[in-house]
């Protein structure tokens, strides 16, 4: 009866007609993409600098980094909203954008659904009518009955079934995310681009959506491109987060990979919490990097990228910082002197200070000590990083 808008599995056909994709082939493709805008005194900005990327059916990709690093760029391109300047984009083996030959296929055929940070519910409509809009548009002989059994579906699973005859501006700002969500889900594309969808709800409803986005993601199997500066929405959601940095990509990998082996101070200072200083190398082996700083000499884990007499970035994170009150055996032991202690319901997070420096130390929230006294401060030198300065 109904015609299934909404499947259980990655989609293997979708409204531009696209044949069954082979099971390896990537649902999208991009290929040496750069998209460079001239702002009004001439000034050229490279917004997308050289990305390559695959996609596979399924599969959620964030796009992570600061303001202005080419995230909505990126993802407007891939959306066909944008003409990137050279490249190819390729949604399952099918040529969406080349600027080599002149290929712009245009967003309503690229099989796409979008969810933006300003929702763009249509005000004149109700939200029954908002999730139907792209059965309807898209002419598709869908009867009234198939379009109401589809929209009550999704409806229902988002949690705004009751709301359907209700217009967007009697609805509260998560519930109008909701819809948008329901409108880019009910005609089933295998792949949905969300830009910082969660940015405009408070903490609590993003928590809660953000659970259900997953769920639903796992349910209808739709491969996702996220746009998020939010790291705990790319902790969460990301089957690989794409770090980006001054529209290239610094990092792509599973976010325990990228968390635990950042390839740069500029991803680990991203993707998580860390505490850095200076230093300079004094020995670099495949087993160790050793290196003096205000702390005194201190053993990093090996890396390929520092050579002796060399100026770096030394991070390590809260997580991995032990506090003693008596002085411990082994490496990385320094004094410092504990200043606060904040609680954050599950854990708690010391404050310690070190000639004026603040650093941070992630502990258990029955943690205590008293303030303003020196305590041990130790890490595991497999836990410290040194990074070339960037
Ligand atoms: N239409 C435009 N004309 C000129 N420059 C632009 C245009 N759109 C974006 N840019 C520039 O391209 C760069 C990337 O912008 P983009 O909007 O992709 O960043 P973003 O990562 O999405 O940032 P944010 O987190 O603030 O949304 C910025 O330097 C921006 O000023
Ligand atoms: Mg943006």
């Amino acid at each position: 009866m109904t015609t299934e808008p909404i499947t259980k599995t990655p989609m293997t056909t979708t409204t531009a007609g696209w044949s069954a994709a082979a099971p390896d082939q990537p649902l999208l493709a991009i290929q040496g993409l750069r998209k460079q805008f001239t702002r009004a005194n001439g000034q050229i900005v490279t917004a997308v600098d050289d990305i390559s990327l695959s996609i596979a059916p399924g599969e959620f990709i964030v796009l992570l980094g600061p303001s202005g690093c080419g995230k909505t760029t990126l993802l407007r391109c891939i959306g066909g909203l944008e003409s990137a300047s050279e490249g190819t984009i390729e949604i399952n083996g099918q040529p969406m954008f080349s600027a080599e030959l002149g290929i712009d296929i245009p967003t309503r055929r690229r099989g796409i659904s979008m969810v933006f940070q300003s929702y763009a519910l249509w005000p004149n409509m109700t939200v029954f009518d908002n999730i139907a809009f792209p059965l309807k548009s898209r002419r598709r002989g869908i009867s009234k009955a198939e379009t109401a059994t589809a929209v009550e579906e999704i409806a229902r699973v988002v949690g705004i079934a009751d709301l359907l005859t209700q217009y967007p501006h009697h609805i509260s700002g998560g519930q109008q995310q909701r819809v948008a969500l329901a409108r880019a889900l009910v005609d089933g594309n295998a792949l949905v681009l969300f830009d910082e969808p969660l940015s405009n709800v408070d903490a609590k409803v993003r928590k809660d959506l953000r659970v259900e986005l997953a769920s639903l993601q796992g349910k209808y199997g739709f491969a996702a491109v996220y746009v998020t500066h939010d790291q705990e929405d790319a902790m969460e959601l990301a089957d690989r987060i794409v770090v980006l940095d001054g529209g290239r990509i610094a990092q792509v990998g599973a976010p325990q990979d990228i968390y635990q082996n950042p390839s740069s101070s500029y991803v680990a200072a991203f993707v998580g919490s860390s505490n850095s200083l200076p230093g300079t190398v004094t020995s670099a082996t495949p087993t160790a990097v050793t290196l003096e700083s205000a702390f005194g000499t201190v053993s990093a884990r090996p890396s390929d990228d520092v050579e002796p007499g060399q100026a770096v970035d030394v991070m390590f994170r809260p997580q991995h910082v032990r506090i003693h009150t008596e002085r411990p055996v082994g490496e990385n032991t320094w004094r410092m002197c504990l200043r606060k202690i904040m609680h954050a319901g599950t854990h708690a997070e010391a404050v310690l200070t070190h000639d004026h420096n603040i650093y941070q130390a992630r502990v258990e929230v029955d943690f205590d000590a008293p303030l303003d006294t020196d305590v041990w401060v130790q890490v595991a030198p497999r836990h410290v990083f040194a990074f070339p300065q960037g």
